[in-house]
């Protein structure tokens, strides 16, 4: 069928790209779809290659390129990074070198921007703490970024690089894990008494919460990304009409894994909250 044709058009699939470096994503999506379940998804995890978070600014640029221009050769218009390392360590350069290349209409958005956008108004100490993954808390993109929206706000960031193997290994939930989730909960806590809101600035952490709050003061607020993410695409959806036109609405979900699909359908589930089917890619 010719492009541009109105018959080709009418029956074109245009889902929403949601990328993420594994499993992580799904606890972005799953908030995603809930709040808008009329469109339809692709779901990619990169998990042959996760974790992304302790690998160089280059490494972690070029595979999120890879996926971002997958997403476009599978009909999607608009690509969320449901990763913070590859958001902070990817997306502007996609943004502002790669996207005007490739097509000035396709759009992709990460997840830091939504929450440094709302995370000052959650604290009333002025006093936040950010936990990541290394390439997160190195690129300094929370600190940099929340100073722009509330310069009054101190922040306090700790690298957690034992999280995501724990998590991605299903040890999340094990006696063994509590040593790490304490070890760096302190670090960050000991950095100021002041701290009253944690980011969990990592899509794998939600995993972790119950343990989280277990050894975190109970007057510490501890908050997760989806419900910031979903709400703040939704918002974006309704200021881009011509865009959110674009996009397909059949309700649809398709997952894809660059790892064995038989995995992820094993793991998925922990993230998304119900059974999944996914497919092999390679990249
Ligand atoms: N889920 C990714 C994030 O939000 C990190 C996982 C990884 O290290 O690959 O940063």
């Amino acid at each position: 069928m010719r492009r541009g044709s109105y018959f080709w058009y009418m029956n074109e699939k245009k889902p929403i790209g949601v990328f993420d470096s594994g499993y992580g994503g799904l606890t972005v999506l799953k908030e995603i779809v809930q709040l808008l379940p009329e469109y339809d998804y692709l779901y990619l995890g990169d998990n042959a290659r996760a974790p992304y978070g302790p690998r160089s600014f280059e490494t972690v640029y070029q595979y999120t390129l890879q996926s971002v221009k997958w997403f476009f050769d599978q009909g999607c218009e608009l690509v969320i990074l449901a990763c913070n390392t590859a958001s902070a360590k990817a997306l502007r350069t996609i943004q502002q070198k790669d996207l005007p290349k490739i097509d000035s209409q396709k759009r992709v958005l990460g997840v830091i921007r939504p929450s440094t956008e709302i995370i000052g108004k959650l604290s009333k100490s002025g006093e936040i703490g950010i936990l990541g993954t290394s390439g997160t808390v190195i690129s300094n993109s929370y600190p940099i970024e929340i100073q722009k929206f509330f310069p009054e706000i101190k922040v306090f960031q700790e690298a957690c690089p034992m999280w995501v193997p724990l998590i991605e290994n299903g040890e999340y939930n094990q006696p063994g894990a509590d040593y790490f989730v304490q070890k760096y909960l302190q670090q960050l806590l000991q950095q100021s008494p002041k701290i009253d809101t944690i980011l969990l600035a990592c899509t794998h952490y939600p995993l972790l919460i119950d343990k989280i709050r277990q050894f975190t003061p109970a007057k510490i607020n501890i908050v997760s990304q989806g419900e910031i993410v979903a709400k703040s695409l939704a918002l974006y959806l309704e200021n881009h009409r011509d865009l959110a036109d674009l996009c397909s609405k059949n309700g649809e979900i398709q997952f894809f894994t660059t790892d064995s699909a038989s995995d992820f359908d094993n793991h998925a589930s922990l993230f998304f909250g119900k059974s999944v089917k996914s497919e092999h890619i390679f990249l």
